[in-house]
């Protein structure tokens, strides 16, 4: 395998030998992020994945994203640096519970955060995504009852906003359930002026303390148009690197956990993609996303929903 500036011109050779895009996502390392065609959040993702000409699609994020291109883009080669990133939230929601779940409540629809299995996105009616759950819930008529999965934060979150009753599925994200309200309320104290901006992924006690909530596209949208010099940033870290590239001259510090450092709220399976794994990936055109046609077919009804009621 090449090394240092080595690798990154293989990397963009072989992208070029295989007319790829490489989409990233925020949570990416800074490194991938710089050698993506696109960085965006999870529904600008899918747009993307929906519209490209490219033969292949190097998707450099988790495994559920990577599925909703192939879903989207059947005609497509999709390719994931590691297949082993996955997601708590899609870990805590088995499609055989799911299902079971489902037909204890049948007078219920189920809206689902993308964050999960395609086997579960094909027992769901309508997928949503943090940039687009807002827009979709405000067209659901009132009495419509509801089961949120599996995303409970997200869910509590809606529901609240709502003040609307849904069924929530308990799964968390290990991710943005790490960050610590004390700590958080220190860096307050430290910086009085500061925002904080947090994902709607952050349990209620810290989005009790947050200025702004929103999906990662929406907090980095927030970092380039906020008063002041310091922005405490609640989610994944990583998102930093976009922020000090837009705004160079402002202090972005990432909400901290139970530690008094934002390291702990590294996403473990978004970190398993390097730029070694990305080469080996477009090298090879494995690993690959492998679907069943049916699932397939059942699960983009509802990420078509999605698509066209966020449009
Ligand atoms: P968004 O980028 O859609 O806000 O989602 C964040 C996330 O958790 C991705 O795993
Ligand atoms: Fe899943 Fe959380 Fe990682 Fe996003 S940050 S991929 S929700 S574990």
């Amino acid at each position: 395998i090449p090394q240092g500036s080595d690798l990154i011109a293989e990397i963009e050779r072989l992208k070029k030998e295989r007319n790829a895009i490489i989409l990233g996502h925020y949570y990416q390392k800074p490194e991938i992020q710089e050698l993506s065609d696109f960085v965006g959040d999870s529904l600008e993702l899918s747009r993307k994945a929906a519209e490209t000409n490219a033969d292949v699609i190097a998707f450099c994020g988790v495994k559920f994203m990577a599925e909703t291109a192939k879903i989207l883009s059947p005609q497509k080669t999709v390719i994931l640096p590691d297949m082993n990133a996955g997601c708590s939230l899609e870990d805590a929601c088995p499609p055989q519970k799911f299902k079971a779940f489902r037909e204890k409540h049948p007078d219920h629809i189920a809206l689902t955060y993308i964050n999960c299995s395609a086997e579960v996105k094909a027992l769901s009616d309508i997928i949503v995504t943090s940039s687009s759950a807002e827009t979709i819930i405000a067209q659901i008529p009132p009495e419509q009852k509801i089961i949120f999965g599996p995303d409970r934060h997200l869910g509590g979150y809606m529901s609240r906003k709502f003040n609307r009753e849904m069924l929530l599925w308990p799964g968390v994200c290990i991710v943005h359930e790490a960050f610590s309200e004390s700590e958080l309320l220190k860096l307050k104290a430290q910086y009085p002026t500061a925002p904080v901006a947090a994902h709607p992924e952050c349990p209620p006690h810290i989005i009790d303390h947050s200025d702004m909530v929103g999906s990662t596209s929406a907090i980095l949208k927030f970092a380039k148009e906020f008063v002041g010099d310091t922005l405490i940033v609640a989610t994944e870290p990583h998102i930093i690197h976009q922020m000090e590239k837009a705004v160079p001259n402002k202090n972005f510090i990432g909400a901290p956990g139970a530690d008094g450092n934002c390291a702990c709220n590294i996403c473990p399976y978004m970190a398993l993609n390097t730029l070694e794994k990305l080469y080996i990936a477009l090298r090879d055109l494995s690993p690959q996303i492998h679907m069943d046609e049916e699932i397939r077919l059942a699960a983009k009804k509802s990420l078509d929903r999605m698509l066209d009621m966020s449009a």
